[in-house]
């Protein structure tokens, strides 16, 4: 077994039996339409979709090599021919394990250490901003966080006007639906070419940033693309998907965790008072109970069988990452619990499928945490920030995940 805590560290007096942290924290953003439990077996629903409830069950499905991305509307974009390069999260097979051989060098450890001096003095303005105003939405803060940072290792930074955020969030927001075979609400790619925003995203975030790379070579993910022969509009593509992929989903979850931190004293205080490794242990279980992707589709590309399901050619399975990561047969009986030294079965690392798993796991995790770890900690160590008025939980279903807005904290 392994444990969310590394070896050796002992967080607090362990009370008999339960979680050595004094708390009763479950999940804040579990829609209260999932009826079918963690664990639960392949359920076949009446739109024909397998859904996925248990853990090893998922990860089958994710790790197999016959099955391939559904969600994002990728049906829809993988029909675009003007696409000779399709973004990297609906391309398959040996295109895809290039790019992202090709592309690892901007997340790794050492990577992420040399954008520390940029996440550590936004993070600070951050915090300088909010102490002189006394108080704020802490949903704006983190958007402007995980924005701000991927826009680094992608290259956008050359933008012409302010609002590159505005500019991202307003891809995914609306009440389209990205799940396969939805059809009752403007898709996403519909919208791709209909709106606004992504004319102007390109006008003022990716051209200025693609002229100024054509000038002058970057390390960044734009004057990699330049080099692959990426056309304009490729490029373009690419960054939605890490717009949507990166930057939206770190902004929920740095939200989410600070709300965890900020309802729980004593979490907080071990979170506060712990090591880089204890501070990321206990990140990781919170992602684990908040998936910020509830739900990761892929079709099938040949007869599979799995939790015992026999599931056709072609069939699109939807995997519940919200209950397979609660499964209580990989993560314990108290798995609706959130507990950062969680026993795990070996091979299991600890944010479960939060980040996904198989050859579309994030990229961008261990850069995801350590930005949300900066934010987080030069927040919290103030010892009378607190809460003004908790977030409203909604869900977006073109990413599947949760928001939560208008999330006021103070100081003082
Ligand atoms: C807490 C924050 C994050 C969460 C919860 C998250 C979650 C995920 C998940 C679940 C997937 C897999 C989707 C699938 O298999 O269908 C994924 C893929 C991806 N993520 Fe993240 N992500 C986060 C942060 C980031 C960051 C910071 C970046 C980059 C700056 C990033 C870039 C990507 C990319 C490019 C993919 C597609 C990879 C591929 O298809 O090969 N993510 N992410």
């Amino acid at each position: 077994m392994t444990s969310a805590l590394p070896d050796g560290s002992t967080p607090s007096p362990a009370p008999a039996g339960g979680c050595p942290f004094l708390h009763d924290a479950t999940s804040l953003t579990r829609k209260p339409t999932l009826d079918t439990q963690p664990g639960a077996p392949v359920e076949l629903d009446d739109r024909g979709i397998y859904r996925i409830h248990d853990f090893h069950a998922a990860r089958d499905v994710l790790r197999s090599e016959d099955t391939r991305q559904a969600g994002f509307g990728a049906d829809m974009v993988t029909q675009l021919s003007a696409l000779k390069h399709q973004p990297v999260l609906y391309t398959e097979g040996r295109e895809h394990h290039e790019m992202r051989r090709d592309t690892a060098r901007y997340f790794t450890p050492t990577a992420v250490a040399a954008y520390h001096p940029f996440i550590a003095g936004l993070a600070d303005r951050l915090v300088g901003d909010l102490i002189r105003r006394g108080e704020g939405n802490l949903d704006d803060l983190s958007l402007t966080m995980a924005v701000q940072v991927a826009a680094q290792v992608v290259g956008l930074t050359d933008s012409v006007l302010p609002g590159l955020q505005r500019r991202i969030m307003a891809f995914v927001e609306g009440d389209g639906d990205s799940e396969p075979g939805f059809v009752n609400t403007p898709h996403w790619t519909y919208r791709f070419h209909q709106m606004m925003d992504v004319p102007l995203l390109y006008t003022l975030d990716v051209k200025p940033a693609i002229r100024a790379r054509r000038r002058a070579r970057k390390d960044d993910l734009i004057s990699h693309l330049i080099d692959k022969d990426y056309s304009d509009l490729e490029i373009l593509t690419e960054c939605l998907t890490y717009g949507t992929a990166g930057m939206v989903t770190t902004r929920e979850f740095i939200s989410v965790a600070a709300w965890h931190l900020l309802r729980h004293p004593d979490l907080r205080a071990e979170y506060v008072h712990g090591t880089e490794t204890e501070r990321h242990a206990i990140l990781h279980e919170i992602l684990r109970l908040e998936p910020v992707v509830n739900t990761i589709y892929r079709r099938t590309q040949a007869d599979m069988t799995v939790g015992g399901q026999h599931i056709p050619q072609g069939s699109v399975v939807a995997v519940n990452v919200t209950n397979t990561n609660a499964d209580p047969a990989m993560a314990g009986a108290d798995a609706a619990q959130l507990c950062p030294a969680r026993p795990l079965p070996r091979g299991v690392q600890a944010p479960v499928l939060s980040f996904g798993d198989g050859v579309h796991r994030c990229p961008g995790a261990f850069l995801a945490i350590r930005e949300s770890d900066v934010l987080l900690r030069r927040l919290l160590i103030w010892n009378d920030l607190r809460i003004v008025q908790e977030p409203a939980v909604t869900y977006n279903e073109v990413i599947k995940g949760y928001e939560l807005r208008n999330f006021r904290i103070a100081l003082g």
